[in-house]
């Protein structure tokens, strides 16, 4: 596994696989690597000549310094679990490199921007769209694989790529769940023992919602009665819970059968952010 710390060794590195019309796939990360990541590893591999890892915690995406200070890092791990799941190149840029002044470029994404987590997190998928398109140009991938539990941000890097006719297929890979439904994240590391219990809870909710919804209950008097039982656990405190369309993100009053809808929720446990999704009907 070749390691690249700089944009020009990256390129040095995949010069001859390019050449040879090897076929690239990419998975972007922030690292704390976990199973979700390796199930997006071994998705590129299973389809891919060259597999292609990114490690690179983005400031750009934090709206939130002390998110970005304490988000987890565990380059050693990281490594070796990447090297045992046979990555070809990983590309662990600088900050300095990538960001050598703030840039001035922010990028809109109209109504995807403007609901849940970017409700929440102002300037976040600006920050996401820079990296992501900055990560494509220097890798220049034929596949890149991101994570269905970021369903926002997967809508989000569908628009960036079409709209910027990047040629590269983004290819979805579903979440990954610990036993209790906890969906896995790198922020998972930084629940105590107590909050790790809680944190199913997020999972518990987006089930009970579903399974109500499909057997005819109504959305707001679901939604009501979800609200009470994240009420009921003290190390919890929503953000959102919403009904929303798998691919334009935007809230649902009602559910719909025949359109693919999706359950989305955002919730605090301790000091720990985390979100979650569930396909209703598929
Ligand atoms: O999903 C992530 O880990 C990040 O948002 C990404 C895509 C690597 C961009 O920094």
């Amino acid at each position: 596994m070749k390691v690249a710390p700089t944009i020009e060794e990256l390129r040095t590195n995949l010069k001859s696989h390019h050449a040879d019309n090897q076929l690239i796939g990419f998975v972007p990360t922030m690292g704390a690597l976990h199973e979700g990541h390796l199930a997006l590893v071994d998705k590129a591999k299973e389809s891919s000549d060259t597999t292609v890892v990114s490690i690179f915690i983005n400031p750009l995406q934090f709206n939130n310094a002390q998110d970005f200070s304490t988000y987890p890092q565990t380059l050693e791990s990281d490594l070796e679990l990447l090297e045992k799941r046979g990555v070809d190149v990983v590309f662990l840029p600088s900050k300095e490199e990538l960001y050598p002044m703030q840039p001035s470029l922010s990028i809109n994404f109209g109504p995807l921007e403007r609901t849940l987590e970017g409700e929440f997190r102002p300037g976040h998928f600006s920050g996401v769209g820079i990296i992501v398109s900055k990560l494509l140009n220097i890798v220049k991938p034929h596949v890149a694989y991101f994570g269905q539990k970021d369903l926002q941000q997967v809508a989000v890097i569908q628009t960036l790529v079409r709209d910027l006719s990047i040629d590269v297929k983004i290819q979805v890979v579903p979440t990954v769940r610990e036993s209790d439904g906890l969906a896995m994240s790198s922020r998972n590391l930084r629940l105590t023992t107590q909050e790790r219990k809680a944190a199913r809870l997020l999972y518990q909710v987006l089930n009970f919602c579903k399974i109500e919804l499909l057997a005819g209950r109504d959305w707001l008097t679901t939604r009501q009665e979800a609200l009470q039982m994240i009420r009921h656990e003290s190390l919890a405190s929503m953000e959102y819970l919403e009904l929303v369309s798998t691919y334009s993100l935007q809230k649902q009053e009602k559910f719909e059968p025949e359109q693919a809808l999706s359950l989305v929720i955002a919730c605090f446990i301790g000091e720990v952010r985390l979100i979650d999704n569930l396909p209703v009907n598929l």
